[in-house]
């Protein structure tokens, strides 16, 4: 399978392609030190097997900015040093940081944003991430990956609307790319040559005025040229169409372009692959051969084979896909895909991370801080004579789905279903016994049945299947049959 071949990424064997992008766990103190539960988090993605790890945004400064890991000071080195250890201990794994910085902002609404820098504060970001990248280097990660994307400094001067109208502004693209050219160098001169740098960086910015797939190649290219090691890609998640709760900071997730960076159950899969493939080809057809990985509801693994088979990415980044199962790789290679736990895109993961509590998935079962160990003899739930009790009723305009508990242990159910008897997929994952389906059409018929699920995603055999043809007598207005050709 091509997603189980190797990449070398400036002499980092990383031993297959997917990684887990970062993902902020909030398990880290407001202090910034690797904590116990934090280091377990790592070390789960390795003994899973996933080719490479980007460990959480880590600040390069001191601003305020809640519970975050730190690199700022030498003295975050021994607790990442020790973490990196225990990562390359348990598999083949290679591991990078994700360094950010970012920009001051208060709970009444207020926000620094980038025409407020001085000279000064621009060589003090250029500086700080050189020395940050040499504490990495030193704490021993495998290579570094700069964070420029979202709604942080780096991609903020990248960005469209950035409203500076010196030689780092808004109103050319040189202008934007300045700073992270000059990081770059930086960079280098703290790491050498011989030590991989990777770029996150935004296929959209998914705001109004915001830049678009165009200036991204653009954008790509000029990372290539500046010995960029992979590009991983973003979308989304920008401050300027954020909420802001009062008594809160805006949370760079909460408005549209924070939906599109973690999309949720409602959105197609593998929704921004296509950007990916556009720069990818792009840079290629350059010169560049520089690896392009993109992220975006990618854990479907007959999804993630198509994608990198055909050529469309190097890597596929999965986040909450592999914060469900980070056994994802392992079960891949086991030819046990029918046992990863599938994430459903509920996006609870995400709302902890919007307000500082610890990130974990709704589908583990409940109370744990991480993903259940991994269990070769697990045994999966059943239904007594394989009869689940299944029904559905109509009420008002939802079909309801119901089913009795099965023996054994149950955590979750996988909830499958057809329209039309097309294709079958699972809608939707629930830890009840009852699953309401508010997205019937009259006129249409719809089959389910459930699978029983244990902490680990063995799954029972598939329930019986029932049929519901929902009615609306109070729909608005006449169906047209389709024309028979
Ligand atoms: C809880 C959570 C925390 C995240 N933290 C970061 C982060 O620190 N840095 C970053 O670049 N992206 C972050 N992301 C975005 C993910 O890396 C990823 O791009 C996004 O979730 C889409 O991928 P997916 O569909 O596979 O989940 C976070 C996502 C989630 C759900």
């Amino acid at each position: 399978m091509k997603m189980l071949e190797p990449i070398t990424i400036n002499g980092m064997k990383v031993p297959n392609r997917i990684m887990v992008p970062a993902m902020v766990t909030r398990l880290s103190g407001e202090d910034g030190h690797v904590t116990k539960e934090i280091s377990d988090r790592y070390v789960r993605y390795a003994a899973g097997e996933v080719g490479l790890i980007v460990v959480e945004a880590m600040a390069i400064d001191g601003n305020k900015a809640g519970p975050l890991l730190r690199i700022n000071e030498d003295r975050f080195i021994p607790g990442l040093a020790e973490m990196n250890r225990k990562i390359h201990d348990t598999s083949d794994s290679k591991v990078v940081p994700q360094l950010i910085h970012f920009l001051k902002i208060s709970k009444s609404g207020w926000r620094q944003t980038v025409d407020m820098l001085s000279q000064e504060d621009i060589d003090n970001v250029v500086k700080r991430f050189g020395e940050a990248a040499a504490r990495a280097r030193e704490a021993g990660f495998d290579g570094i990956e700069l964070h420029n994307a979202h709604a942080y400094t780096l991609a903020s001067f990248v960005s469209r609307v950035n409203p500076r109208r010196d030689e780092y502004g808004g109103d050319t693209l040189e202008g934007r790319l300045r700073l992270i050219g000059r990081v770059m160098a930086s960079v280098r001169q703290h790491v050498g040559n011989d030590f991989p740098v990777g770029i996150r960086y935004l296929s959209e910015e998914f705001v109004r005025g915001g830049y678009t797939v165009e200036d991204a190649k653009l954008i790509g290219l000029r990372m290539a040229q500046l010995g960029a090691d992979y590009l991983s890609l973003s979308v989304g998640g920008k401050l300027e169409d954020a909420e802001h709760v009062p008594g809160h900071v805006k949370h760079a997730y909460s408005g549209y372009s924070g939906e599109r960076c973690m999309p949720g159950y409602w959105f197609p899969p593998a929704l921004h692959a296509h950007l990916g493939a556009e720069i990818k080809a792009f840079i290629n057809a350059k010169g560049y051969h520089v690896p392009v990985i993109a992220a975006g509801k990618m854990s479907d693994p007959a999804i993630v084979e198509k994608v990198l088979s055909e050529g469309q990415l190097d890597m596929v980044a999965i986040a909450r896909g592999l914060l469900a199962d980070p056994d994802w790789v392992k079960k891949v290679r086991l030819s046990q895909i029918d046992r990863i736990v599938k994430c459903d895109y509920c996006n609870v993961c995400k709302q902890l991370d919007g307000t500082h509590m610890p990130v974990n998935c709704f589908l583990w079962p409940k109370g744990a801080v991480q993903a259940p160990a991994y269990d070769p003899d697990g045994k999966a739930p059943y239904w007594k004579g394989g009869n689940a009790g299944l029904s559905v009723t109509q009420n008002k305009l939802t079909g309801v789905v119901s089913w009795s508990k099965p023996e054994g242990s149950p955590v979750y159910y996988d909830i499958y279903r057809t329209e039309d008897d097309g294709t079958v997929s699972i809608v939707d994952a629930v830890k009840v016994t009852r699953w309401v389906d508010p997205m019937v059409m009259a006129g249409r018929r719809y089959r389910y049945y459930v699978r029983a699920c244990d902490a680990t995603g063995n799954a029972s055999p598939p329930s019986e299947t029932v049929v519901f043809e929902p009615t609306a007598p109070d729909f608005a207005g006449p169906v047209r049959q389709p024309a028979v050709v």
